[in-house]
């Protein structure tokens, strides 16, 4: 099936391999659209919070999901800017306490379908490049490119103390390796949509690239399927 507006693109992979920042370079270099999945289960989180839900409440999220209004505006930036219930809810979704009730909500997998389907409403037309953790496996099972980003956790950390010292934020390293740690195994080993590579994905191991290696990487691996 051809799609009016190119290829879907999926970039799957765990917190921090720099699919967010990867993902949005390239659609600004291919003129297609971005969309960072993850914002619409910190979106979730930060409602379940605000409205002083149980997280593990499965029936309690569903309803806070199925009340969200998602709608989404193209930026210059190639970005999808989120809107939830008309609000954009900018930093306050980056919080790790929002990142964190995030992977717990989304273990539910009756919450996950409508977010799932606000995803495919929002990238089924394609241009358009999503990042997130089961794009390629049940978002876009049909996703036209593929990839699986990877990196060793301790990279990763890494990775996140330094993104926070440019924010002035003091950033304990052993603390974030743990945090990772447990995301990852939280969001590999649900039961819904369990974290891993599409049988079909590209794998890229990022741990000794760095962000523009990646990006070449990514946009070459489209650019094959636009030849
Ligand atoms: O990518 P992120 O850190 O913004 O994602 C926040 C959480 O949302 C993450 O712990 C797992 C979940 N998530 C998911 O289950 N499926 C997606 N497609 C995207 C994110």
């Amino acid at each position: 099936m051809k799609r009016p507006n190119g290829p879907v693109v999926a970039i799957d992979g765990t917190a921090g391999t720099g699919k967010s920042s990867v993902g949005r370079a390239a659609a600004q270099q291919l003129g297609y659209g971005f969309l960072s999945t993850g914002g619409l289960y910190r979106a979730l989180a930060y409602k379940v919070f605000a409205g002083k839900v149980d997280p593990s409440d499965e029936e309690a999220v569903l309803a806070v999901a199925k009340s969200i209004r998602f709608s989404f505006q193209r930026q210059p930036d190639a970005t999808l800017k989120m809107f939830v219930d008309g609000q954009y809810l900018g930093d306050k979704l980056t919080l790790d306490e929002v990142a964190q009730t995030a992977s717990k909500v989304s273990t539910h997998a009756r919450s996950r379908a409508v977010l799932t389907e606000k995803m495919r409403q929002a990238g089924q037309d394609g241009g358009i490049i999503l990042e997130g953790r089961d794009i390629g496996t049940v978002v876009f099972p049909d996703a036209e490119v593929k990839i699986f980003l990877t990196a060793a956790p301790e990279v990763r950390a890494e990775r996140r103390v330094k993104q926070l010292q440019e924010l002035g934020v003091k950033a304990d390293f052993d603390k974030i390796l743990a945090s990772i740690k447990e995301r990852d195994l939280r969001d590999s080993t649900r039961a819904a949509s369990p974290l891993k590579p599409a049988a079909d994905a590209v794998q890229i191991d990022t741990s000794r690239m760095n962000i523009q290696q990646v990006i070449d990487a990514v946009v070459k691996e489209i650019n094959k399927y636009a030849a």
